[in-house]
């Protein structure tokens, strides 16, 4: 499974520092290539000379090679990952990964890393325990970052507890494990809709809505893990996937996003509308700022924007499978039920405003996945990155039967 797999190895000063030795010779033995990154602290644990001779690649410390002046690109080597793993993670770098603190030639390669993220955290059981540390590893798996839990035992400072970084062995099978995922989708192409539309008033005010993009985005990223040909058709949002393989359509109105999804559609296998689509567009959006000096109070003329998922209902055709988003306030499940008939959906997935930990901005999400014949499952609080997965394995089924 690792063979020919591109990893990029972050080391930071902890003392398990010592088994990235190990770390790297279960990598080499399985055929990937690996390219060390440490910090300046980790090279007071484990030396250079050391990790270069088992990688057979000079190991990166600095922004630049002091004798020769040579620029290290962190954008590069984040480029050439097909993973990162970060083993020993300490509650320092975990600290300055989640907050963006790019410091050192680790941090700037994982901020401008497209793959997937490993971390091994180890540190004392204190620290590990503490609040900061416990948020700044939930702040990680909302990256989308996949943790790689410390085991408890005797630690260093001859306490006893959690912090103890996972096994090689562990950490080599984990990997794997990642990489063999059977790929349900492969072959398959995923069309779907994320984010708000913006709807102009004039040059410089829309209406819209408080859609983030997050749930879609997991959604292209969960999809693309399992194989799929993944094209995002996006309203303005600040995220971007993860996944290098997403293509993203960018659109600005309901209209664009829907000849977009209209035009990819007929080639896409599976379509996920999860877009907030505003409902309404002012009908005559005006070309010059509308000034407020004059006295009269503008009123501005609705019209009804496009229901994309109800045209791609219409569109659709044998073998297609069309999965909607309902977002409710009031009556949840009757509206769902409701929507599945009229867009001609096979599967709609319910978000309750009204749940704590729902909804938009949050980086969780409570949902109920209903299907046309009432069938339906309530997934507990969960990241949206894990939700994304349990829906598209539920999408995979669907598509199968
Ligand atoms: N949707 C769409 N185009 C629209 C409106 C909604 O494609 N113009 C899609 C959404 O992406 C979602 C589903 O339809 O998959 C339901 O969206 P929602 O906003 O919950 O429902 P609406 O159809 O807009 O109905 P209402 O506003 O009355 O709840």
């Amino acid at each position: 499974m690792l063979k020919g797999k591109h990893i990029v190895l972050g080391i930071t000063g902890g003392i398990a520092a010592y088994k990235s030795a190990t770390l790297i010779r279960l990598l080499v033995k399985r055929g990937a290539e690996v390219q060390v990154v440490i910090t300046p602290s980790g090279k007071e644990f484990i030396t250079p000379v050391t990790l270069s001779a088992l990688t057979g690649k000079p190991v990166i410390c600095d922004f630049f090679t002091a004798n020769t002046g040579q620029w290290n690109s962190h954008v590069d080597i984040g480029l050439w990952a097909d993973a990162m793993v970060i083993a020993p993670a300490t509650a320092c770098t975990i600290g300055k990964m989640a907050n963006g603190i790019a410091d050192n030639m680790l941090v700037t390669t994982y901020l401008s890393a497209k793959a997937p993220v490993f971390v091994a955290p180890a540190m004392d059981l204190d620290m590990m325990a503490h609040p900061s540390t416990t948020r700044n590893i939930e702040t990680l798996r909302s990256y989308g970052n996949h943790i790689i839990e410390p085991a408890s035992g005797e630690l260093a400072s001859h306490l006893i507890g959690k912090g103890r970084m996972e096994e090689p062995e562990k950490i080599v099978e984990v990997l794997e494990q990642f990489f063999a995922t059977d790929k349900p989708l492969a072959g398959k192409k995923v069309l779907l809709t994320a984010g708000p539309t913006y709807e102009r008033i004039d040059p410089v005010r829309f209406i819209g809505n408080f859609s983030t993009g997050k749930m879609g985005y997991a959604l292209a990223d969960a999809a693309a893990r399992m194989g799929a040909e993944v094209t995002l058709i996006s309203g303005p949002v600040a995220i971007k996937p993860n996944e290098r393989t997403v293509e993203v359509v960018n659109v600005e109105s309901a209209c664009q996003m829907r000849d977009a999804a209209v035009e990819h559609f007929p080639g896409s296998d599976i379509a996920i509308m999860c877009a907030a689509v505003a409902d309404y567009a002012p009908a005559d959006p005006h070309d010059h700022k509308i000034k407020r000096e004059t006295d009269e109070i503008p009123t501005i003329r609705l019209v009804k924007n496009p229901d994309i998922a109800a045209t791609l209902g219409q569109m659709k055709r044998e073998g297609q499978t069309l999965v909607g988003f309902a977002l409710e306030t009031d009556n949840g499940k009757a509206n769902a039920e409701r929507k599945i008939r009229s867009k001609n959906l096979d599967m709609i997935v319910l978000n309750s405003l009204s749940d704590p930990g729902a909804g938009f901005g949050t980086d969780t999400n409570i949902v109920t996945m209903i299907q046309p014949d009432g069938e339906s499952k309530t997934l507990p609080l969960m990241q949206k990155t894990e939700v994304a997965r349990e829906i598209m394995q539920a999408i995979t089924e669907i598509h199968k039967s």
